[in-house]
């Protein structure tokens, strides 16, 4: 579980989108502006967060240190984290050409 944690908090993107649906509980993401700047979102039980592949976040508990949020996949499932830096990989490369459009 702690290993779990560690790994969420580290800054990273996906191939694809993230989807998470909060059952219970609460967490934080975080997400980077386009000045590369956090935005903390505080999930509660009922929200659902879509992160576009390609966005850098991180993943944190609150002080309630409890939370069951599912990931939900559009086709075959991909969990793969890739840890910043990673500025080469196609799907950042597409997140970033569309934000500057
Ligand atoms: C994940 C979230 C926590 O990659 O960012 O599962
Ligand atoms: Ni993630």
């Amino acid at each position: 579980m702690d290993d779990m944690l560690k790994k969420f908090y580290e800054e990273h993107i996906h191939d694809d989108e993230e989807i998470r649906l909060c059952v219970d509980g609460s967490g934080y993401f975080d997400v980077r502006d386009k000045e590369d700047r956090w935005i903390r979102i505080h999930l509660h039980a009922g929200d659902m967060i879509i992160l576009p592949a390609g966005i850098y976040h991180r993943f944190t508990l609150d002080k309630e240190k409890y939370i069951i949020a599912r990931r939900m996949f559009v086709g075959e499932p991909v969990w793969t984290p890739h840890n910043r830096p990673c500025d080469d990989r196609e799907s950042r490369k597409e997140y970033v050409s569309k934000l500057e459009k």
